[in-house]
């Protein structure tokens, strides 16, 4: 049987003999994707009387089931007790890391570094096998600008030629070579599309986009991950051009399998076929319909397609051949898996213990956390600290085991995390530290019960406010240095955790004014999952050190860093507004007609309140060391459609720590015929250099770097003059520029 869509795709034999000996009923059974609950739940419902829809052939995958034990419970129900002995697909949110949680994936992408980023997929690929898991819902690679939306923290930022690399990376993390190795996974790139541009960054919010913009900014990083051979693709619960993603056929058949050529198979997110009713597109079966028509293969918890598709059938509203497509689709995924050779191949009982959470494992995710720090301020140099200092360890994530891991771990263990007062202990084994929590995160009672959905994460202390400030004073008071650690808490950012002030709450502002009041140095270790607005702040003298949500490791990485084990290299991979008054701030934005000048004008576009600067920009990141850039060179002048340029530039070490720097080349387009934005990353590479050392660093912009889907949404360059940035953040300023003929 061929693709309903005249795509010249091979066939697999194996599955086509499958398809004949299928019943309507069977074809649809394997649309159905199923979570039976027990962990921790990501969606508001869980599946009821699994074991028996496995047995009357109704589901085709299941997720939110882990362990070799539990998986081959679930799939020895399905090969000894349905007539085709298909086996199941079994998935899982493997989001950062498996039980070996590294950083979440937006300070994963502050690290720049794509060869570690692959590294850290292929080792949460390897856990997620060793406990029988071969499918990941991962990589999300929603590009953002609002760091209101609270899943920001679940991707790489606001920028869409980063994304498209990280996809890439973890695409091929995941995947490895050969999909039907038994530590490889299929991944699942999410959320198709244009998720992260929910309006007022309210979650699961409508997206209202033009074509152009959707095309040149949010869908490179699906692209990418297509590109790269991923497996299957998750639709988004957002609308597009007033259809949700999950029945847009215009997105999941002309653009992904048509026009991107992709060949995997499609699943809903979380009951996003049902939600289309509340959306206003008819009832659970006109909605299905619609779903499957429009090109979705598998029904994530909803069960739409099982209850309503045979109906659809029966009445002619849709034809078998419409199911069959998708259920070919669903088999061919497991065919790869390997599933047909061996349902069992991923689950071997003595995996998990050689392979899950081994120390090797846990040193990965302590390199991945020190990479993702971002360093914002170094007032006096205050960091790093000497490791006999006298430290006042101050603040209410200082010792909070429940915080470490961020948000979308459900398969982490948040208990193995190590704390920062742990991590000071192991790394500075000679200081003398002294530990108070000083201030709740939060003293609200009601928000807290919000963000603690997942168990405690905000525990509001018996004692008062009053009595732990005093606490926190008098260490301080006695100490060499404060280091305050503050900032969000997991559940503060993450799925349906949006926030209009996303500032650093009332309680620990009255901590840190206190703390700088001293007179002591202050230290700030800021923990979040989104850009903070933190101009206060950011006047203090203070140092502050940007750490995300670190993993399991945290406390250990944090201590490396803090005392100077490892340099930080991190840049912010989305911009830091100065309020939210200015979101959506990103470095690519538009020029205007009437751009502001940097002293206030009147009738050109700005704030009468703020500059139009953000507080930090894109690929913000300072390090203890200091870069100078100079010698920037292109290789030509001029050059013909087609063709490459190089550029160049030499960076030297001047100060006095080795460490690594991320090279960023920014492409401005002076003239085309749509706007074009104000700059745009074309290109990085992160290089190590030891103090005094001296590197020329080349980077090669290629033809694709220059073109831009116009009006007709043709992907072109135009002719014309391009201006060339070079250096240590999107406001370099070296600058040289080249035509194209
Ligand atoms: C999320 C997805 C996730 C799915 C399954 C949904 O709520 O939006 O990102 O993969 O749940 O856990």
């Amino acid at each position: 049987m061929g693709s309903l869509f005249g795509q010249s795709k091979k066939t697999i034999p194996q599955v086509e003999q499958l398809l004949d000996k299928m019943t309507l009923e069977e074809k649809i059974g394997q649309l159905n994707l199923l979570t039976p609950g027990g962990g921790i739940a990501t969606g508001a419902v869980v599946s009821k009387n699994v074991e028996s829809k496995i047995k009357a052939g109704q589901v085709g995958g299941l997720f939110g089931v882990a362990g070799p034990e539990k998986v081959r419970l679930a799939q020895e129900i399905a090969v000894n007790h349905t007539r085709l002995k298909i086996p199941l697909l079994i998935g899982s949110d493997v989001i950062h890391g498996y039980k070996t949680t590294y950083p979440i994936p937006l300070g994963l992408s502050s690290s720049w570094d794509m060869d570690l980023i692959e590294e850290a997929a292929r080792m949460a690929a390897t856990e997620a096998t060793a406990d029988g898991i071969m499918w990941n819902f991962s990589p999300m690679v929603d590009v953002t600008r609002d760091p209101r939306w609270g899943r920001i923290a679940e991707g790489a930022g606001e920028d869409p030629y980063l994304g498209a690399a990280i996809a890439q990376s973890m695409v091929k993390g995941y995947q490895g070579q050969d999909l039907s190795a038994p530590n490889t996974m299929l991944a699942c790139v999410k959320h198709m599309a244009l998720y992260g541009a929910s309006e007022a960054g309210r979650d699961y919010h409508s997206v209202d986009m033009s074509k152009i913009k959707m095309f040149n900014q949010y869908l490179p990083p699906y692209k990418a991950a297509v590109d790269a051979g991923v497996a299957s693709v998750m639709t988004s619960f957002n609308d597009i051009d007033g259809v949700p993603a999950s029945g847009n056929k215009w997105l999941l058949t002309t653009l992904l399998r048509r026009q991107w050529g992709f060949d995997g198979f499609v699943v809903s997110d979380y009951t996003s076929v049902n939600e289309m009713v509340d959306h206003g597109l008819g009832n659970l079966q006109d909605v299905s319909k619609l779903a499957l028509k429009a090109g979705l293969d598998m029904d994530m918890v909803g069960e739409g397609f099982l209850t309503t598709l045979q109906k659809s059938v029966e009445e002619g509203k849709i034809t078998e051949a419409e199911i069959t497509q998708a259920c070919q689709r669903v088999l061919e995924a497991k065919y790869k898996a390997g599933l047909f050779d061996d349902p069992y191949r991923y689950l071997d009982s003595k995996r998990p213990e050689k392979e899950i959470l081994t120390a090797e494992n846990r040193a990965l995710a302590r390199k991945l956390a020190t990479r993702s720090f971002v360093l914002l301020k170094n007032h006096y140099e205050i960091l790093p600290l000497q490791k006999e200092a006298k430290i006042a360890l101050i603040g209410p994530l200082a010792d909070s085991r429940n915080n470490m891991l961020g948000t979308w771990a459900p398969t982490g263990n948040p208990d193995l995390a190590v704390t920062i007062l742990e991590g000071f202990k192991n790394v500075a084994p000679y200081a003398s530290i002294q530990y108070a929590k000083g201030a709740n995160i939060s003293d609200n009672a009601d928000f807290a019960k919000k963000v603690n959905v997942f168990g405690p994460r905000i525990q509001v202390d018996e004692r008062s406010p009053e009595s732990m400030l005093k606490e926190a004073l008098d260490i301080a008071n006695n100490a060499d240095v404060v280091v305050a650690v503050l900032g969000e808490a997991t559940e503060m950012s993450g799925e349906a955790a949006s926030r209009t002030d996303i500032s650093i709450p009332k309680s620990q502002k009255k901590l840190i004014n206190a703390l700088v009041a001293t007179g002591k140095p202050v230290a700030i270790i800021l923990m979040s999952g989104r850009p903070l607005t933190i101009s206060e702040e950011l006047e203090m003298p203070v140092a502050l050190l940007q750490v995300w949500h670190p993993g399991i490791e945290a406390g250990n990485a944090i201590a490396d860093v803090v005392f100077g084990d490892y340099n930080p290299s991190g840049k912010l991979t989305a911009t830091w507004p100065r309020n939210v008054g200015q979101i959506p701030i990103y470095h690519s934005s538009k020029i205007t007609g009437r751009p502001a000048p940097e002293k206030f004008e009147k009738f050109t576009s700005n704030y009468l309140d703020v500059p139009n600067t953000p507080l930090f920009p894109f690929g913000f990141g300072l390090s203890y060391t200091a870069f100078e850039y100079s010698d920037l060179k292109l290789s030509k002048k001029e050059i013909a459609q087609g063709e490459s340029i190089e550029v160049s530039v030499t960076i030297k070490n001047t100060g006095n720590f080795h460490g690594e720097e991320v090279v960023q080349l920014y492409l401005k387009d002076l003239v085309r015929s749509i706007t074009p934005p104000n700059r745009q990353l074309k290109g990085f590479k992160k290089v190590f250099l030891k103090k005094g050392e001296q590197k020329t660093v080349t980077l090669t912009l290629v033809p694709n770097d220059l073109k831009f889907y116009n009006s007709t949404s043709e992907f072109v360059a135009e002719p014309g003059e391009f201006e060339v940035y070079l250096g240590t953040d999107s406001n370099c300023t070296l600058k040289k520029c080249f035509t194209l003929k």
